[in-house]
């Protein structure tokens, strides 16, 4: 009797601890299988630190948008000084393993210096910092970095434009002149537009397609839209993942599925990762593998994942709650949603 119930007590510490139906014991190569590339954020502190981690990004995936480490605050911290020394670590980790780096991101309200912040000037000293900023950063990896997110978020859900710092200080065209910039620096890089819920609101997505439709009549080459998918398996549906990916590459723009995380908790109770949440997630997953490969070959820049495992992912620490959104679980096991990934691309 007492030895049932320490085996018992053991069974459920154990259950606990490495849930059995966390993982799904599949191994393999997402990319190699992949008839588009397969990509991932990296945090470079992970990527420099744990063995695991840099095994799956280099196993698993082809390309490698830096989940941080472009972002103004970190690369252009003070006025007229860049930090290349993280960027261009990564930049060598993806030459040496031959990843394809897609770069993320140029013109955002979020995660900007104090400098950018408080930066006293006319409408021409902002143009003249925006174009610096594009444009160092472009000229130093000219050649070397395949697309670029140019401008981030920069649309409210209703569909108008964000009032953020650069439109307040630029007005509504600052976004056509951050494209000419970067084409003007990089002519042969991939230019993308990036946003949230672009797949969950028509009317957002209506708006930007619209927009970056007009500036591609007055001469301004834009290559692609990135629809980040930071979704849960509540919402939204694989119908409504199907219209947008359509309509964005209706528009003839690429597609890249740019940040993709499946929350398993959006209302951030207390939970664990059940072999029924994972299942939901995972045949979400395969839904919009599905989709994905209906579009034409031009069109499919790759899908990103944001993060390698759970453990990684921004969710649990931006949203302060429990959650399993990634491929791999927190002791870099695969997952059912791998498993999914792996039989159906
Ligand atoms: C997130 C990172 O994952 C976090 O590490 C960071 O603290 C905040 O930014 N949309 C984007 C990404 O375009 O850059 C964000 O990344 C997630 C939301």
């Amino acid at each position: 009797m007492i030895f049932r119930l320490v085996t018992i007590t053991l069974l459920l510490i154990g259950c606990t601890e490495h849930p059995a139906s966390t993982t799904c014991g599949q191994t393999g190569s997402l990319y190699r299988q992949a008839l588009y590339p397969i990509g991932v954020a990296l945090d470079m502190m992970e990527l420099n630190s744990s063995a695991a981690y840099q095994a799956i990004a280099t196993e698993q995936f082809n390309s490698i948008t830096p989940e941080n480490i472009f972002k103004a605050e970190s690369i252009h911290p003070v006025r007229g000084f860049y930090n290349w020394l993280e960027t261009d670590s990564l930049m060598s980790y993806c030459e040496r393993t031959q990843k394809r780096v897609h770069g993320h991101t140029l013109i955002w309200h979020v995660q900007l210096p104090e400098w950018i912040r408080s930066f006293h000037g006319t409408k021409a000293d902002w143009e003249l910092l925006m174009k610096e900023h594009i444009q160092t950063i472009m000229t130093r990896y000219k050649g070397r970095i395949a697309g670029w997110d140019v401008v981030n978020e920069a649309f409210n859900e209703d569909g108008t434009l964000r009032n953020s710092i650069w439109r307040q200080h630029l007005g509504d065209s600052y976004i056509e002149k951050a494209y000419r910039f970067a084409r003007e620096a990089d002519p042969n890089a991939l230019l993308f537009y990036n946003d949230y819920n672009l797949e969950v609101s028509p009317t957002k997505r209506a708006a930007v397609i619209k927009y970056f439709n007009n500036v591609r009549l007055r001469g301004v080459k834009i290559d692609g839209i990135g629809l980040q998918m930071h979704i849960s398996i509540v919402h939204p549906g694989s119908s409504e993942i199907a219209s947008a990916l359509m309509d964005v590459s209706a528009n003839e723009y690429k597609v890249h599925i740019s940040e993709l995380d499946i929350s398993v908790n959006p209302l951030g109770k207390n939970i664990t990762a059940t072999t029924e949440l994972l299942g939901e997630q995972a045949n979400l997953m395969g839904a919009i593998l599905l989709h994905y490969r209906q579009l034409p070959t031009k069109h499919q820049y790759g899908i990103t994942f944001w993060g390698v495992s759970d453990r990684n992912s921004w969710i649990r620490s931006t949203y302060n709650r429990i959650d399993y959104p990634l491929l791999f679980d927190d002791n870099y096991q695969p997952k059912p949603m791998y498993c999914k990934a792996i039989e159906l691309l």
